[in-house]
């Protein structure tokens, strides 16, 4: 399955991806983990990036496309693709879709999780993750055993520099302004499945209703 994962910040789309991956094995690409990975290796280009996301505002398409072709590129097409993140404006779709159908394997799911404005603020404030393992954490919603402390790998926690309340709203206006007509350009192209899950239900539901989807997807190709 070639699958891109959309929706607000906060909608739980890495919490859901990992989940998919372990389930479906496919690649996992994310272009927030990736583009913070070139942040945080100290490069030009990575001072570049931090300018954009610390103040919420999407990283501008030409840059983001290159990163992103590279790593589809380089990533194994046979185990299929999830997308998360990317694309976030019609123009970054437009050369996805340019990318994909010239490797002769098209986007085929597009999933939408949804989550109201007041669940994303509580989300994203709340959020840690470990800086050793990646592994993800809400303080209330999905606790460490051990307060600020990794369950695998006993590292200490961290909370995102963009994950401030100020900066959350910035990329909320952004998501509404730049990323929502994407679903739309998706609709408009038909010869996709589009999926829209309900993202304010706990962590379990929504991976259920995900995973009854692309069930029910892959049951009929
Ligand atoms: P990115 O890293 O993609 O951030 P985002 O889209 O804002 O999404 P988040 O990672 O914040 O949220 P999520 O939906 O993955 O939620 P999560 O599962 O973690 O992008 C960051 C920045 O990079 C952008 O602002 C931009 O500058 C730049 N960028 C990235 N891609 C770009 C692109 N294509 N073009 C241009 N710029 C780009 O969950 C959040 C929290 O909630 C966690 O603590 C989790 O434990 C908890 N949680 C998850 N699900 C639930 C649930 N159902 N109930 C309760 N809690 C839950």
């Amino acid at each position: 399955m070639r699958i891109v994962l959309m929706g607000p910040p906060g909608a739980g789309k890495g919490t859901q991806a990992k989940r998919l991956v372990e389930r479906f094995g496919m690649d996992h690409l994310s272009s927030g983990d990736i583009l913070r990975a070139e942040r945080a290796s100290g490069s030009k280009l990575g001072r570049q990036l931090a300018g954009y996301m610390d103040a919420g505002k999407l990283v501008p398409d030409e840059i983001v496309v290159e990163i992103m072709a590279k790593a589809i590129a380089d990533g194994n097409a046979q185990r299929g693709l999830l997308l998360d993140g990317f694309p976030r404006t019609v123009m970054q779709a437009q050369a996805l879709d340019r990318q994909l159908e010239r490797a002769g394997k098209p986007l085929e799911v597009v999933v939408v999780i949804t989550a109201s404005p007041g669940a994303i603020v509580e989300r994203i404030t709340g959020r840690r993750s470990c800086p050793k393992c990646g592994k993800a954490y809400h303080v209330k919603f999905i606790p460490p055993d051990r307060k600020g402390l990794c369950d695998s790998c006993g590292a200490k926690l961290v909370q995102r520099d963009d994950d401030t309340e100020p900066v959350v709203s910035k990329r909320l206006d952004a998501y509404i302004a730049q990323t929502r007509p994407v679903i739309e350009y998706y609709r408009r192209r038909g010869k996709l499945k589009m999926v829209e899950v309900d993202g304010d239900k706990p962590p379990d539901d929504v991976t259920a209703d995900l995973v009854e989807a692309l069930q029910a997807f892959c049951a009929h190709v």
